[in-house]
């Protein structure tokens, strides 16, 4: 059985074969990541795996897979909105995701960022750095997380981890989802959506990215947000309409942002770019002492890597040798 294996970060490389050797199989590794120039890779594979935020959205891609006896694309990732599904399924091809690879990955890292913005930690940076100036201005004052109201869009797996760690820190917590979860009841209150916007102090963002929550976060939110507002995004960064986040914060309608994901991040984010291309919105939020910007990294832990490598390729083998898959995404 050969597998394979799309765009493998350094860390990746380092632990895929010893997990293909577990799972006895091997391993092709492919240093691109999956296009029409690349699927040819696949040729001589019985089935493939990927981890790219650029859309998958070529015909040609999906056809040829089909062409080559594939059954399935397999992401390493636990959101699938990179894929065509009306293509995946023209050419018979299940998609199978990662959904819990490590949602403590994720959810630490909205804490984390929200945990900085809340502490001024930016803005005292600022201050310290233009003027060697180490006193306390009163606006740089802050206050205890214990005391905030953290408002979550979305409490599935990863929302629900971010709900439980800013409980334990005694926040109160408030969300909103499509879904009702009680086994989230002990770690926060439902709340419709504008409730959420407008009660929260701090706002992080935990759903997919579907054509219903595309730019969610826009205008009217920001006008209906609390001025001392931070909002997190570890999610998908097309949830937040970028310019108007960008004029929300210059006209301090909030108090900040905490982003590992934005919207044109798959020209840059996980590259090295040329100074010169990188893109106008980066530069003027990345200048800002209130925004702290992560780039795409909060799936980025040892536990959750391993676990995207392992669980993705078990399920394509198990597609590849007939069986059913543990975690398709075709609707
Ligand atoms: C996901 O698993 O959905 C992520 O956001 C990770 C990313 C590297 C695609």
């Amino acid at each position: 059985m050969r597998i394979a294996m799309f765009n493998p970060s350094e860390s990746e490389r380092a632990i895929v074969k010893g997990i293909a050797a577990k799972q006895g199989i091997e391993v092709k590794l492919v240093d691109d990541i999956l296009t029409p120039e690349s699927v040819v890779e696949a040729k001589d594979c019985d089935g493939i795996s990927i981890l790219q935020t650029v859309m998958l959205d070529q015909e040609e891609v999906y056809r040829t897979l089909h062409d080559y006896g594939i059954k399935s694309i397999g992401l390493r990732s636990v959101g699938t909105n990179t894929i065509d599904f009306d293509l995946a399924k023209k050419y018979d091809l299940i998609i199978t995701h990662v959904p819990v690879y490590s949602p403590r990955a994720i959810a630490e890292m909205a804490v984390t960022q929200a945990m900085y913005l809340v502490r001024k930690i930016g803005l005292f940076h600022e201050h310290m750095d233009k003027d060697y100036d180490f006193s306390y201005p009163t606006a740089l004052i802050s206050d205890e997380i214990y005391n905030k109201t953290i408002g979550l869009i979305g409490v599935g797996n990863i929302g629900s981890a971010v709900a439980q760690i800013f409980s334990a820190l005694g926040a109160k917590v408030i969300a909103y989802d499509v879904i009702y979860n009680p086994a989230n009841e002990p770690f926060l209150t439902y709340a419709d959506f504008d409730t959420v916007i407008k009660e929260a102090d701090v706002i992080s963002l935990h759903t997919p990215l579907l054509p219903s929550t595309k730019n969610m976060i826009s205008t009217k939110q920001f006008e209906e947000m609390k001025n001392t507002a931070y909002l997190i995004n570890v999610a998908r960064g097309g949830l937040i309409d970028t310019d108007a986040l960008i004029k929300a914060l210059q006209e301090e309608q909030i108090a900040g942002a905490g982003l590992d994901t934005l919207a044109d991040e798959a020209t840059y984010f996980g590259k090295k770019v040329r100074v010169q291309d990188i893109p106008e919105d980066y530069k003027i939020l990345r200048a800002m002492p209130n925004v702290i910007i992560t780039p795409h990294s909060a799936y980025f832990t040892e536990t959750a890597v391993k676990n995207m490598v392992k669980i993705s390729l078990e399920d394509t083998v198990r597609i590849a040798e007939g069986k059913k898959p543990l975690f398709a995404a075709n609707k």
